[in-house]
């Protein structure tokens, strides 16, 4: 049985819809265990189209929006790495600033600070919100403590918004630097 576990997290971004056949179930074939948690903007998505239902089966933990109650135990197990894909702009930019305003975010930015586990982030974005002034101080910040951030023409060139390629994300690509930066 797998006893790696990786932490995928999800936000409001194009292809999120598709975390459990592209990513997940890929994931636990290369022999990963995988606990998800949402973003509130991506977790009513998904309790719309059902899929997180469909996570939490595939996975067999809970798929984590809302923050534990004081009282409660954290109902998902130690992490080995963190995937946050897709990551939105504004994901991106509170981890960088270190916002921890939902349940998302607190476990990456607490990883991030932490520097023991690896943290891959993959930014589902457009050419105007790398344009926004402060994204390339973001992910300077976000490099400079090591994030993997897979970024640039090979993973996902930057279109104009609106006019979305009907690109699929290279997920296949993205799980192979997890397991490089895991082993
Ligand atoms: C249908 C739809 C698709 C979106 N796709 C993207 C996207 O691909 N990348 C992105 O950065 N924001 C996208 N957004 C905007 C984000 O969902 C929005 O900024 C939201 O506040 C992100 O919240 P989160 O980062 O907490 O998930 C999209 C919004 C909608 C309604």
């Amino acid at each position: 049985m797998s006893t790696r576990t990786l932490g995928l997290i999800g936000s409001g971004a194009g292809g999120v819809e598709k975390i459990r056949p592209s990513l997940i179930e890929p994931a636990i074939r290369r022999g990963w265990q995988v606990a998800v948690t949402l973003t509130p903007t991506a977790g009513t998505w998904m309790e719309a189209n059902g899929e997180i239902e469909r996570i939490q089966e595939v996975t067999g933990r809970p798929c984590r929006v809302a923050p534990r109650l004081p009282s409660e135990p954290s109902p998902h197990p130690p992490i080995d790495c963190y995937l946050v894909c897709p990551a939105s702009s504004n994901t991106v930019a509170k981890l960088a600033l270190g916002l921890a305003d939902n349940q998302a975010l607190t476990t990456v930015c607490e990883a991030i600070g932490g520097q023991v586990v690896p943290v891959v982030v993959f930014p589902r974005i457009n050419a105007a919100h790398a344009r926004q002034p402060a994204w390339n101080s973001h992910i300077e910040a976000l490099r400079s403590v090591g994030v993997h951030l897979l970024m640039g023409d090979e993973y996902w060139p930057l279109h104009e918004p609106r006019s979305a390629p009907g690109k699929d994300l290279p997920w296949e690509k993205i799980l192979d630097v997890v397991d490089t930066v895991v082993s």
